[in-house]
């Protein structure tokens, strides 16, 4: 990173748990640049939740809002924009989010990602994990190995909280 005048948009990607959107949130705050979650604006466009979306358009439809969504909101600057775990899936996405601002992958091991995407208040709001979480996780990221690192920086969150993930993040921009 060469400073932050060089940083049109802040791009967030990674395996769902992985804490992109907290992570969005205390950048949004710390830098004063509007905070983009594509879930949440895809919902605000179809009027509808991400699950009503999957069970009744299905995924290729959720998808092609999400490249939609990535689209409008990375022809703008100043933003900090949080993806679903699932954007990195086209190459078209990857291209869009590498031309609109500097892309940075979370991760974590799946031992806390399946603790993240457990917790109550996240069960029921990923229909890719529905049922056995813990066996959906584990075959979605052995499929998704590779899927983000055409990021241009990656932070491991494993052991980090999602304060400690932004401040990296800011002193890197510096
Ligand atoms: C998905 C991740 C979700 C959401 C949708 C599909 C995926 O976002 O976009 O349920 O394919 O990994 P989060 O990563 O914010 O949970």
């Amino acid at each position: 990173m060469d400073g932050l005048g060089k940083c049109r948009n802040i791009v967030l990607v990674g395996f769902m748990g992985t804490g992109k959107s907290t992570v969005s949130r205390i950048l949004s705050e710390r830098l004063g640049w509007e905070r983009i979650d594509t879930d949440e604006e895809i919902e605000r466009r179809a009027g509808k939740t991400i699950p009503q979306l999957f069970a009744e358009e299905g995924e290729q439809s959720f998808r092609n809002w999400e490249s939609r969504v990535l689209e409008d909101v990375l022809s703008g600057s100043g933003k900090v924009v949080a993806t679903g775990g699932g954007a990195v899936l086209r190459e078209s996405n990857r291209r869009v989010m590498l031309a609109g601002g500097w892309v940075v992958a979370l991760t974590a091991d799946k031992d806390s990602l399946i603790k993240r995407v457990s917790s109550s208040a996240a069960a029921g709001s990923r229909p890719l994990l529905a049922g056995d979480a813990e066996a959906r996780v584990t075959a979605l990221l052995e499929s998704r190995q590779r899927a983000y690192d055409f990021a241009q920086a990656t932070i491991d969150t494993s052991r980090l909280s999602p304060a400690d993930v932004a401040n990296m993040m800011l002193n890197w921009m510096r």
